[in-house]
């Protein structure tokens, strides 16, 4: 297939994601590398890594923004152990990782007063049912099905409980209504490209509110603790994170923010992101024989875009291993749990015009294995 020009970059894995396009791991600063943490280079470089990320995503006045353990999975699990059980929840699920909170909730944390409301892969819950005089917890972009919530109009602003939502392949790729969340997480190594470890949480002053006014019933290990005698920890909001962090990684993150900031912000990696998704909605347009997994127009995710083709689950995963051997695409298999299909990763480190690219071979390798 000499003839069709491959993507310049295959990576469209979601998660680890692409590195930004120029990437260059030896333009990483390294002054820091080898200091502590808790030096005023290592808090300085910490703290940047924060203010940056609120400069950038235009937090409303008063919003926090900390870096903590284990990912976005950690940033959600702490949010969760810390805030919930004051009142009732409706914990929302229409995908994988919206149905591990579940599990949190009701087999772990054990709960008793939740509604939980799911929804089939490439569907959403119906968001009129939620009940705000209750705690929520959902997930903005369902990123093993492709769904996301279309916008924030269904969240009223004088809600009652809180809204914790982990936004780990929406933040800094889709339009977020600050002020109607009150908590959201995301990890590095998604729409920025950047390495997995740390998670970002961030906090609205109703959920700090929360967390000095509220005392979980149950034990809180020190890798969840954001109080200390009933008043926020606020040094984690400043760089003063609860354990050693990977400097290197923090390094990374700074550039990828560095990158954004070059590109024109976060408008510029939303534009780039739905212009990558404008190029597969006219592919699929044009081809009867592959879909979109998500079944309204308005929940399409233009972060992890999920397909589904009319040819058995085999060979879409001969599809993906040709793709891989020819060097078209790297990593685009649906997630285990999902429905079979593809799923293209579309975030802003991917370039448009490399998805653009990895169409007409989407079709070759179409036509390779199930054409006849
Ligand atoms: C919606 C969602 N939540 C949570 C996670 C877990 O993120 P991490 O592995 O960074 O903890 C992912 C990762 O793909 C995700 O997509």
């Amino acid at each position: 297939m000499q003839s069709l020009p491959l993507p310049e970059n295959p990576n469209f894995s979601s998660g680890p994601c692409s590195k930004r396009p120029g990437y260059a791991l030896s333009e990483l600063r390294t002054d820091i590398l080898g200091r502590s943490h808790r030096s005023s280079l290592g808090k300085e470089v910490l703290e940047s890594a924060c203010t940056k990320t609120a400069e950038l995503l235009g937090l409303p006045e008063g919003y926090r923004v900390g870096i903590v353990p284990a990912s976005d999975t950690g940033a959600v699990e702490m949010a969760m152990w810390s805030l919930l059980g004051q009142r009732g929840v409706d914990v929302m699920a229409w995908e994988s990782f919206g149905s591990g909170w579940v599990t949190d909730i009701t087999k772990q944390l054990k709960l008793d007063d939740v509604r939980v409301m799911e929804a089939d892969y490439g569907t959403l819950p119906v968001l009129a049912d939620v009940d705000f005089t209750r705690d929520v917890v959902f997930t903005w972009n369902g990123t093993t099905s492709g769904v996301k919530v279309p916008n924030g109009d269904w969240i009223p602003d004088d809600r009652e409980g809180l809204t914790i939502c982990d936004a780990t392949s929406a933040v800094f790729a889709m339009d977020l209504p600050w002020e109607k969340l009150d908590v959201v997480t995301y990890s590095w190594q998604k729409v920025l490209g950047g390495e997995g470890a740390h998670g970002m949480l961030i906090l609205s002053p109703r959920a700090v509110e929360r967390l000095e006014s509220y005392t979980p019933p149950w034990p809180l290990p020190k890798i969840f603790r954001l109080t200390k005698g009933g008043k926020l920890i606020e040094g984690v909001f400043k760089g003063a994170t609860i354990n050693t962090p990977s400097m290197l990684c923090v390094v990374d993150y700074l550039d990828a923010l560095q990158w954004v900031e070059s590109i024109g912000g976060v408008s510029a990696t939303i534009a780039r992101s739905n212009e990558s998704l404008a190029h597969i909605a006219e592919f699929v347009a044009n081809n009867e024989w592959v879909h979109f997994l998500a079944e309204e127009e308005e929940t399409i995710s233009n972060t992890s875009v999920c397909l589904t083709l009319d040819t058995s689950p085999e060979n879409v995963k001969k599809m993906v291993k040709l793709l891989e051997s020819e060097g078209a695409a790297y990593d685009i298999g649906a997630y285990r749990d999902a429905p079979p299909g593809i799923r293209i990763w579309c975030g802003a480190t991917v370039a448009p015009s490399d998805v653009q690219r990895l169409l007409p071979w989407l079709a070759w390798a179409f036509e390779q294995v199930a054409g006849n």
